[in-house]
């Protein structure tokens, strides 16, 4: 006898879909899985046999059984299988019986304990958007895994706690429980959340944080310890515009395959805000592994990296930190094929300030390699604010969180018309045709950028690098064209540790 489910593999942030082929010939009690899966998914054999006999069913007696996962060349990891399995296994060793048409328009995904209920797996709303690309109108996931599932709209859910709950539900002996659509956001209440009205002094540094955050630009900053790097960093991502829901859905499925899900909470609703240490690897920051799993520029996605003591990071690790800043995606290879993951965000580094002794500076420059540099529009010194300055009860402390916010939210939808018909979203993803094309300069403005070249030796890079932010600053003040005023501002930001 054979029978066929649906299920589905992750292949980096897509879903693919598995045929789960069960048939059973005369034998003696044997079962083999076929199709290339690991060793969770060997392991499956056991999970199946021991949840089922639980159950009080019989598993292969008089019968040799055979699971194909296809299609046989795709590799498959992970005990996601199990249930597909296990169902398979009832069908064709005369169990249970399920309407065709049911087996048809479902798909299964889960991970069996021994007692037959049904454990958390990873890529369910990968699987869920798949579902409704194909028209597969019902998907059963494990009651854990319920409302990641509901996320997607005109896919059926079954979310239940046991595969006998499955079965009674597939039969139509039990209805299914309502599974809730998660409304609230997930870490509105981040405690690590800094207000920049809580901010004291540090003007220059909150002005360039406001233009990053305006034009999407990536930050240096450069200060000595204490001097509120840290601090100004955990501001920035309030400044962010909020995430639309599409959004929301791209990041949650990154946090899916990742296994980073809240369960109480799987849908992302802020941005995301990732420290990285100096002595993590290569592989947790852009991502990898045996199965290709998204690193940390790719949970920033849409959000924002941080990485703190920029001049400790080795200088490989920053290294394939540049290919991802310019594509805004990683593309991981293997042997197996290649995934691609998105990685648009944003970054803000610091580091102590270089000492300009003999030497030292070109031991900085080495380290942060000038294609690195190329990606950072701003970079700003932050200078302590003194002692008494920060005990002093302040009457304000300039702008709060949300008034910045809101200009953020103006020069956003300036540059949402000013790209309408390109597929770039912000200045900071301007080549130099869009430069040349979007950002004319006033006369007064583009002499003293030429002044800077000959005067500062700014290079090419560095000048459209100024460009950039200066259309940003002029953003800001809803100017239609770049004028001198924003280009002297632009200019206070350039990088002057390797120009
Ligand atoms: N401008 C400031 N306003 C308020 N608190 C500040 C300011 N600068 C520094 N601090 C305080 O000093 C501490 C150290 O700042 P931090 O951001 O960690 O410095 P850095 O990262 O530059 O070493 C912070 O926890 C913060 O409480
Ligand atoms: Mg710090």
């Amino acid at each position: 006898m054979l029978t066929k489910l649906t299920s589905f593999a992750t292949i980096g942030l897509e879903s693919e879909r598995i045929t789960v082929e069960v048939g059973s010939a005369p034998g003696e009690g044997k079962i083999f899985i076929v199709g290339l899966g690991d060793m969770s998914v060997q392991e499956s054999k056991q999970r199946v046999r021991h949840a089922l006999r639980a159950q009080g069913y019989h598993f292969a007696t008089g019968l040799t059984i055979t699971v194909n996962l296809a299609p046989a060349n795709l590799r498959k990891a992970g005990p996601r299988y199990d249930l597909a399995i296990a169902l398979g296994v009832l069908i064709v060793n005369g169990s249970i019986e399920l309407p065709e048409n049911v087996l048809e328009s479902t798909a299964f995904l889960g991970e069996l304990a021994l007692d037959g209920s049904l454990r958390h797996i990873t890529g369910i709303l990968p699987a869920a958007i798949a579902c409704r690309k194909m028209g597969i109108t019902r998907l059963v996931v494990p009651a854990v895994n319920g409302s990641e599932a509901a996320l997607i709209p005109g896919v059926e859910v079954i979310a239940a706690e046991h595969i006998s709950e499955v079965i009674a539900i597939l039969k139509g002996e039990a209805s299914a429980a309502p599974v809730s659509v998660p409304a609230s956001s997930a870490g509105s209440g981040d405690p690590e959340m800094v207000d920049f009205a809580d901010i004291r002094g540090q003007e220059h540094a909150k002005r360039a944080l406001e233009i990053a955050a305006a034009g999407g630009h990536n930050v240096l900053m450069s200060g000595a310890p204490g001097a509120g790097k840290t601090l100004l960093a955990r501001a920035f991502r309030g400044i962010l515009p909020p995430l639309s829901q599409e959004e929301s859905i791209e990041v949650t499925r990154i946090y899916s395959v990742a296994n980073l899900l809240p369960p109480e909470v799987p849908l992302i609703t802020s941005r995301p805000f990732r420290v990285v240490h100096h002595t993590a690897s290569g592989v947790s920051i852009v991502g990898g592994g045996q199965t290709p799993g998204p690193g940390e520029i790719s949970l920033a996605h849409r959000g924002v990296l941080f990485l703190d003591e920029l001049a400790e990071f080795p200088a490989q690790v920053l290294e394939v930190l540049r290919q991802p800043l310019e594509d805004r995606r990683i593309t991981i290879t293997r042997a197996q094929g290649s995934v691609t993951f998105p990685a648009d965000f944003t970054m803000i580094a610091a580091m102590n300030p270089p000492r300009f002794t003999a030497g030292s500076k070109e031991h900085v420059h080495r380290r942060i390699s000038a294609p690195l540099l190329d990606r950072i529009d701003l970079t700003v010194n932050v200078q302590p604010v003194p002692i008494a300055d920060l005990q002093r009860p302040a009457k304000t402390n300039g702008d709060t969180t949300a008034a910045v916010l809101a200009r953020v939210l103006k020069a956003r939808k300036r540059q949402a018309s000013r790209f309408a018909l390109h597929t770039i979203r912000t200045n900071k993803e301007m080549g130099v045709k869009e430069i040349d094309a979007l950002c004319p300069l006033k006369a007064d403005a583009q002499s003293l950028l030429s002044q800077a070249v000959d005067r500062m030796g700014l290079s090419a890079r560095g000048y459209h690098r100024a460009i950039k932010v200066a259309r940003t600053i002029a953003d800001l003040a809803d100017a239609e064209h770049i004028g001198i005023e924003h280009v002297a501002e632009a200019l206070q930001y350039r990088q002057n540790i390797d120009e």
